[in-house]
């Protein structure tokens, strides 16, 4: 089986986070920083992405999230849009066959509406053809917005509530939670932005309750193993917890 640089050197690294959730930022100012244009910085970006996923199943991380294009994207200049929505395209033709050697399960997140359909077909058969995949769960967050994410999961909720398939005073955390995009994968256990951003961006809001977040100056195309590894171990000898005196202990989803 074909391996993603199968003699690349890796870590130990004890205590990984389940789910890592990533802001990948700074595409734009690394191209400009080169007098290039800003989809070369994405192309670089999408490069970076996917080191990150191979060194990702290479540490055995659970899950990783990729934000790749916020609803709040769409505002972006439509030759920008364009450009983007057609690199995705193309990442995702060249890629599936690496994630399905790697035992990747692969899911897009956010709306669909806007996509352009042959977007939305490639990234459904992605879906389709890893979606017994054991390994590695990796989301790319894509015309994702959290908000919108826990409006239309409340929606849901109130649905089940006037179809009588769940009774008002039964509603707690797990209800909302099981009624979200993420609802099949642990909560975040850390967030990484890069380019000096100290923002989340209407990034996993709810997912994000007890993630720890690292804001790092480095553009994206410029993250460098090293960093990641160093991000890790430093997360790895942190303590969590969960607002109580205790270690950390999981909040599990029914
Ligand atoms: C952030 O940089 C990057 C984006 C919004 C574009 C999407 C990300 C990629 C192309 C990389 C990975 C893609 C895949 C498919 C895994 P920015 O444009 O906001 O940069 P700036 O803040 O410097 O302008």
């Amino acid at each position: 089986m074909k391996k993603l640089h199968a003699d690349k050197k890796i870590p130990q690294i004890i205590n990984l986070p389940r789910h890592l959730g990533i802001i990948m930022d700074g595409n734009g100012r690394w191209a400009k920083l080169r007098g290039k244009r800003r989809i070369f910085g994405h192309e670089a970006g999408v490069l970076k992405a996917k080191e990150i996923v191979e060194n990702s199943v290479r540490l055995e991380i659970e899950a990783l999230t990729l934000y790749a294009f916020s609803s709040e994207n769409w505002k972006r200049p439509a030759k920008e849009i364009n450009g983007l929505m057609r690199l995705f395209e193309r990442t995702i033709k060249k890629y599936t066959g690496l994630l399905i050697e790697n035992n990747v399960r692969f899911k897009q997140v956010g709306s669909k509406d806007m996509l352009p359909k042959s977007l939305i077909r490639k990234l459904e058969q992605m879906e389709a053809i890893t979606s017994e995949n054991t390994g590695l769960k990796l989301t790319l967050a894509l015309a994702y917005g959290s908000r919108q994410d826990i409006v239309k999961g409340i929606l849901k909720i109130i649905d089940d509530v006037d179809d009588g398939r769940i009774n008002k005073n039964q509603i707690d955390e797990l209800t909302l939670s099981n009624r979200l995009s993420f609802s099949d994968l642990p909560d975040l256990d850390l967030i990484i932005r890069t380019s000096g951003e100290t923002r989340v961006s209407n990034f996993m809001l709810w997912e994000m309750a007890y993630s720890e977040i690292h804001f790092t100056e480095t553009l994206w195309p410029s993250f460098e193993d090293q960093e990641f590894f160093e991000i890790l171990e430093s997360y790895s000898q942190s303590e969590r917890r969960f607002g109580s005196v205790e270690k950390e202990t999981e909040l599990k989803k029914a």
